[in-house]
């Protein structure tokens, strides 16, 4: 049996100077090199700062990948950056669907459906985040929730994720534990995780290769034992991909 490679990205949000993305890069790029992770590392840092690091990590065992793509092709849309730019200036994966962007950008289903399209046509995968609120989870509505958004996910871009499956990684974080050091139970993440799977598979089998990864609040401390979730293939990382010393420690210890 192959074993599939595991995957760990770092979601540096809206953060950092020039000088510190770049450092913070440099401080991965070195531990990288030293280890030699079997896994699939992956960095996010703000579009801005994309080329420098591009510049920094090509060549090495990292990935490079982007917090937001347009809903547009090429054209006269002021302020976005296209999939195709992404992909000329180096970026292989996509975040699309974050919780900040859903709750505070308030971006819709139809507008994530755009963007995964773009990526795909872009040769970009994408790291597709869903997950229920704190009042979903309150009111037992996880699974509920977690269906609804699959299946929007999975029927507007049916011709597209058909053909091309692995360009998709899902990424499952709970609202209420983005940033708030709360994290599900062990217990919660195994029946999650097996109900992802299962929604998933059920809608074709040609999905079955698709990766699950878990986010929110995952830290050194947590990381390896939340790595031990069935049907878990990797972590999504926010705050603490932002210190150097604890995002190596997460590669390291999974
Ligand atoms: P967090 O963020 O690790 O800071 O909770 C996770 C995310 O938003 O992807």
């Amino acid at each position: 049996k192959i074993m599939s490679k595991k995957i760990i990205a770092g979601n540096w949000k809206q953060n950092g100077t020039l000088k510190s993305s770049i450092s913070l890069a440099k401080k991965v790029l070195q531990a990288v090199k030293k280890a030699k992770y079997t896994h699939e590392i992956i960095i996010i840092p703000p579009s801005i700062f994309l080329l420098p690091i591009r510049d920094l990590i090509h060549k090495s065992q990292i990935k490079l990948g982007a917090q937001n793509v347009s809903a547009f092709s090429d054209g006269a849309y002021t302020g976005e950056i296209s999939g195709s730019m992404l992909k000329d200036s180096g970026v292989d994966y996509c975040l699309v669907g974050h919780s900040e962007r859903r709750h505070i950008i308030n971006e819709d289903e139809s507008v994530f459906s755009s963007k995964v399209s773009r990526l795909i046509d872009s040769d970009i995968r994408v790291i597709y985040c869903f997950g229920e609120t704190l009042n979903d989870y309150k009111n037992k509505k996880t699974k509920l929730i977690i269906k609804s958004q699959l299946k929007k996910l999975f029927l507007n871009n049916k011709n597209n994720l058909k053909k091309h499956p692995s360009k998709l990684i899902l990424a499952y974080e709970p609202v209420w534990a983005i940033g708030t050091g709360l994290v599900p139970s062990p217990e919660e993440l195994v029946s999650i995780f097996k109900y992802i799977r299962d929604t998933v598979n059920k809608l074709d089998k040609k999905y079955s290769p698709i990766k699950i990864l878990y986010g929110g609040s995952v830290t050194p401390d947590n990381a390896s034992s939340l790595m031990d979730t069935k049907h878990l293939d990797g972590l999504l990382i926010g705050g603490a991909s932002l210190v150097a010393k604890k995002f190596i420690d997460i590669c390291s210890t999974i």
